[in-house]
């Protein structure tokens, strides 16, 4: 049976589903106001011959019809950040504000902790935890690139991140997952699913959110996102 056939009773339309999943995924960016305005960008963009078409839902999100946008001067330069739209909208549901004390437990390349801090002007302290040391120089090479001024970088297992001395206002657990979700970014991104791996998944997304709301304030935010839904047999 095909991997992701196990979803078709949860997806009205499983064959749209699927036909939606075989197109590549169209590039995008997010405009990044640390650095420099929208309308400065577009100006940019338009001088020099570059595509885009606005999102209708954000107005920093550009769809770009090129291949390689992250070659992009604006890019390199840290005016906009190649993030895909969806991954754009738990920052916006999480609403952090300025001044405020943030955590981002699942924080690594930081597409997130950077929109975070862009939204929070800079002002206030994100906590951007990653564990795997690998994952910890594209997050703070994007923070240094971004412009992001805010983040600390902490490398704690989730699940462990100690809930002394200070709690958070808001808490972002954008959960590690089996890419399911992410099948639209090309052939092999499938290929290590099994059953076994989303059992596993499962575990810890949600001990990571049990932790996300012990180290979350009274009265406090958490936002969970994954891109896959790991179900418990
Ligand atoms: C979906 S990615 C995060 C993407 C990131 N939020 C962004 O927007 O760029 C999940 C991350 O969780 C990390 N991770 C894996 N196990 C973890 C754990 N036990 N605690 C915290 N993070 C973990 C992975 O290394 C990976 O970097």
């Amino acid at each position: 049976m095909e991997w992701l056939e196990r979803y078709r009773d949860l997806i009205p339309d499983f064959d749209g589903f699927r036909a939606v999943q075989s197109q590549a995924l169209p590039s995008s960016c997010r405009i990044n106001t640390l650095k420099i305005e929208r309308c400065a960008l577009l100006d940019r963009f338009a001088e020099n011959g570059i595509d885009y078409q606005s999102f209708n839902w954000y107005p920093l999100g550009l769809k770009l019809d090129m291949e390689s946008p992250g070659k992009l001067v604006e890019n390199l330069s840290g005016y906009i950040h190649i993030q895909e739209e969806l991954s754009m909208v738990p920052p916006l549901v999480l609403d952090p504000q300025p001044g405020e004390l943030v955590l981002d437990l699942c924080a690594s390349p930081g597409s997130k902790t950077c929109q975070i801090s862009q939204m929070m002007k800079n002002l206030g302290r994100v906590v951007a935890n990653e564990p795997s040391l690998a994952r910890i120089a594209p997050l703070r090479s994007n923070c240094e690139r971004l412009g992001v001024m805010n983040v600390a970088i902490t490398r704690y297992d989730g699940r462990r991140f100690p809930s002394r001395p200070v709690q958070f206002d808001r808490v972002l657990v954008d959960a590690p997952c089996s890419s399911e979700g992410r099948e639209r970014r090309g052939p092999g991104v499938l290929c290590k699913s099994s059953s076994k791996r989303s059992m596993d998944l499962h575990r810890l997304q949600a001990d990571l959110l049990r932790n996300a709301i012990r180290l979350t304030k009274p009265g406090g935010i958490v936002v969970y996102s994954t891109c896959t839904y790991a179900p418990e047999e």
